[in-house]
């Protein structure tokens, strides 16, 4: 029987022969943000009509980097529990106070009414994440952050081809939205992760990125050049960039691919807790809500398909202490269960799917 795998990266020859011409380059990687990886960020930043961008090496780069331009330092940062751990460390490693609320129980994006009951004197910023790339509540989230004068750092490192949809509608950019590009992600490289700025202080802190990128390396000249603060070695290599390129051009297309599936999930899967069918959503990944999470897993694992518990709550491991009780993170964090969604599935995959979750409706 053949597996049915949770993620799979999609690639054809145009990224095989772009990772031959590099590899024959010689020019593989240099932390000056030239070559393919200056290529990748340009057309990224046309892509998301962002103001400027600083490509990385991972999403947990990206989420680093960008706390680091403001100062969150004792200051309280607000975030859902239910994402991976990356979310939380870039707080703690900028020397924030993560305070965890609790999600919708439709999207499992963060709830704006618990944002605001959250802020206090001490908060500085607040972490959306839009969970399997469905867009978190922006309007919302927007209306609270202009009142409180609060910074946004959207996590969207589901949301690749998503969420800018719904900014454009509404007219609103986050100060920085981190984009991971890990290898099951809807634009796959090798390793790899973007922070898209709309600052109203982009030019500075494009510059201030790009040296921190690359150990704070900064006013480059030939062979020379100065060190004026910490950084570190966060810098894309130029194989994750040509990777890069050739997904971005097809990043729509297999988006696309990705929402009839959904679609078909949505309409076809009987169960009543699902993920909900949005046209904007990128979906990275489709959820079911289950009680008896064991038992589906395995049958569904004895049908050679293979499944997530995308996410133990992150408020839930020994180094977060559960502050407050969060009911909806805690109940989805025992009952969720994520399913292929990736554009290689066949029909016959997709329906052996649908009618293996429905032995549970
Ligand atoms: C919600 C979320 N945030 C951040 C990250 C970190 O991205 P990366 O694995 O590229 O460091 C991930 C990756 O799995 C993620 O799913």
């Amino acid at each position: 029987m053949k597996k049915i795998k949770l993620f799979d990266p999609v690639f054809d020859q145009d990224e095989i022969k772009a990772v031959i011409k590099t590899l024959k380059s010689g020019f593989w990687a240099s932390g000056s943000g030239s070559g393919n990886v200056l290529k990748f960020e340009n057309k990224f930043k046309k892509y998301t009509q962002s103001k400027a961008c600083v490509a990385v090496n991972s999403g947990t780069a990206a989420l680093n980097l960008a706390l680091s331009l403001f100062d969150v330092k004792n200051k309280e940062v607000i975030l859902p529990s239910l994402s991976f751990v990356s979310t939380a460390h870039c707080i703690v490693e900028n020397g924030g106070i993560p305070i965890f609320v609790d999600v919708e129980p439709n999207t499992l994006c963060i709830d704006p009414k618990k944002i605001k009951q959250a802020v206090s004197k001490k908060t500085i910023a607040v972490i959306p994440v839009h969970f399997g790339g469905m867009s978190c509540n922006q309007d919302e989230i927007h209306k609270i952050a202009r009142s409180f004068n609060l910074e946004i750092i959207e996590d969207a490192a589901h949301a690749v081809g998503t969420t800018w949809k719904n900014y454009r509608k509404i007219g609103a950019h986050s100060s920085a939205v981190c984009f991971s590009f890990h290898p099951v992600k809807n634009l796959a490289m090798p390793t790899g992760g973007l922070i898209s700025l709309n600052h109203k202080n982009h030019k500075k802190f494009k510059k201030i990125l790009d040296s921190r990128r690359w150990c704070g390396i900064t006013d480059r000249k030939d062979t020379d050049y100065d060190v004026r603060e910490i950084g570190w070695n966060y810098y894309m290599n130029e194989f994750s960039a040509v990777i890069g390129l050739q997904q971005l051009k097809k990043l729509d297309k297999l988006n696309k691919k990705r929402r009839k599936i959904a679609e078909r999930y949505y309409n076809e899967i009987s169960l009543e807790s699902k993920m909900p069918f949005d046209q904007n959503c990128s979906y990275h990944l489709y959820w079911i809500l289950v009680k008896n999470r064991q038992k589906v897993r395995k049958e569904l694992a004895q049908n050679g398909i293979e499944t997530g518990t995308h996410y133990k709550p992150i408020h839930s491991m020994k180094m977060y202490k559960k502050s407050n009780s969060l009911p909806i993170t805690e109940r989805v964090g025992k009952q969720i269960v994520t399913i292929p969604i990736h554009p290689n599935l066949k029909n016959s995959e997709i329906e052996k799917i649908i009618n293996t979750v429905n032995k549970f409706a």
